[in-house]
């Protein structure tokens, strides 16, 4: 067997680390492997954006199997592309792939749909949506619509920080071109999930739910992240509220894709609040979390790998059952200084052996690289994510702040406040 994994960060490294424990005499090949890599893959030396020369790549070496990890090639076809030349690829299509590319797609299928998820407009016109604001009058959030790599969400308080944000957006000048459109929404309150469902467009086999922490500062404070740092399970996911979540989220959502004529096969992410209405979405992704994959894969005990093939195949994958780990998982990002605005790179890492021995401790690595002389060093904000397995959330984030200590790199900065909300629930309920 001959796996592809296209991405290189840590959920691809987590991605990788899974599939070799599923097939531990596959053959296993990276895009542009990092630093930290080597010895689980083999880095071909194409970018996750060369979708042409990848199929190509693919085809001459006789792939079983291309697992895609971000989305950038997702909503590019990457897997339109693979298809046609007759390539098994795991990933939604092009088209389906717009349910997190576009959020006016996404909050369009939900509310054709009757999915729940906040009240919203999407405009292209900056006067109407400035009266809308001053309609809806209270705290709203402004989104841009396209893909801006978690920068084009602005919660905001109130009136005024909302006309800010989107004359920043509309004006171009914070996120590119992402916010030809932007979408004004009522904001919603309660704590978030992040709930992957694997689907072949049709069943649906929802994941371990996570927590991540998404703000730069320690008790969510600062600006928002690609992600600080992740916890699993969540206590607050009980059974009834995941059958919930199943039932009124994840299996309307793959109805109305296959009903709106673009079955979405893969992994679907749904982006949770718990609100004191009930589960509503936020967002939805077309591929796994990121750091949320850092804990919810080495907790499961039973194969990825099979149900990826069977969706990749386009075989039916109803009846599958994932089997888990019992005890918790929580991962600390390791980021640059600077992060998430400008940082340095080129920064010479320190992984002491006595962390990479630990027990149930993997250090997974996202923005490393390796110098001619094999030396580590940074090359990205979020550098590593540690992650820790225990038998309860507090003891693998204690775990986890032990492992990240003894890590260096100039500037190193982590939150050490990883699943708090969880140890609060837990301390109030002991
Ligand atoms: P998104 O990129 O859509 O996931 O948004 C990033 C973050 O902004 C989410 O994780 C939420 O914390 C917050 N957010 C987005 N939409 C809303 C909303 N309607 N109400 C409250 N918070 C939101
Ligand atoms: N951790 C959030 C994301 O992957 O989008």
């Amino acid at each position: 067997m001959k796996i592809l994994v296209v991405g290189n960060g840590g959920r691809e490294h987590a991605l990788l680390w899974k599939l070799r424990r599923d097939a531990p005499e596959a053959e296993l090949f990276v895009t542009r492997a990092n630093g930290g890599m080597e010895g689980l893959a083999t880095s071909i030396p194409l970018a996750p954006g060369e979708i042409q020369a990848l199929a190509g790549w693919a085809e001459q070496n006789a792939i079983d199997l291309t697992v895609v990890g971000p989305e950038a090639p997702l909503a590019e076809g990457i897997v339109d592309h693979f298809t046609a030349h007759g390539l098994c690829a795991f990933g939604p299509t092009r088209a389906a792939a717009q349910i997190e590319a576009s959020k006016a797609f996404a909050k369009g299928v939900m509310q054709r749909h009757g999915i729940p998820t906040a009240a919203f407009q999407v405009f292209d016109d900056r006067a109407a949506a400035e009266a809308y604001v001053r309609e809806l009058g209270g705290p709203v959030v402004v989104k841009a619509s396209g893909l801006a790599a978690g920068k084009g969400v602005v919660v905001c308080d109130d009136t005024a920080q909302a006309l800010a944000a989107i004359a920043g957006m509309m004006e171009g000048a914070a996120v590119g071109t992402a916010a030809a459109q932007v979408v004004v929404e009522e904001r919603m309150t309660g704590e978030e999930l992040s709930v992957f469902a694997l689907t072949d467009g049709e069943n649906v086999v929802p994941m371990l739910a996570a927590q991540d922490h998404k703000r730069i500062g320690e008790g969510e404070m600062g600006p928002n992240t690609g992600g600080m740092g992740a916890y699993a399970p969540v206590s607050l996911a009980t059974p009834e509220l995941m059958a919930r979540v199943e039932a009124e989220i994840l299996r309307p959502t793959v109805a109305a894709m296959a009903a709106e004529g673009h079955p979405f096969r893969g992994l679907l992410y749904a982006g949770i609040m718990l609100t004191p209405d009930g589960p509503k979405v936020v967002e939805f992704n077309c591929r796994f979390g990121d750091p949320e994959t850092q804990v919810v894969l080495p907790l499961l005990r039973s194969s990825l790998l099979a149900p990826m093939l069977a969706i990749g195949r386009g075989e039916s994958i109803a009846g599958v059952t994932l089997e888990w780990e019992p005890g918790a998982a929580a991962t600390v990002v390791l980021a640059s200084a600077g992060y998430p605005g400008d940082y340095p790179t080129g920064l010479p890492i320190h992984i002491p052996p006595e962390v990479e021995a630990m027990e149930d401790v993997v250090v997974f690595h996202a923005g490393t690289r390796r110098t001619d002389r094999g030396a580590l060093e940074t090359s990205g904000g979020r550098v590593l994510a540690v992650t820790a397995l225990a038998p309860t959330v507090a003891q693998a984030a204690e775990r986890n702040h032990l492992a990240a200590e003894g890590i260096r790199f100039e500037g190193r900065y982590y939150r050490r406040d990883i699943g708090w909300r969880e140890i609060e629930r837990r301390a109030a309920h002991a």
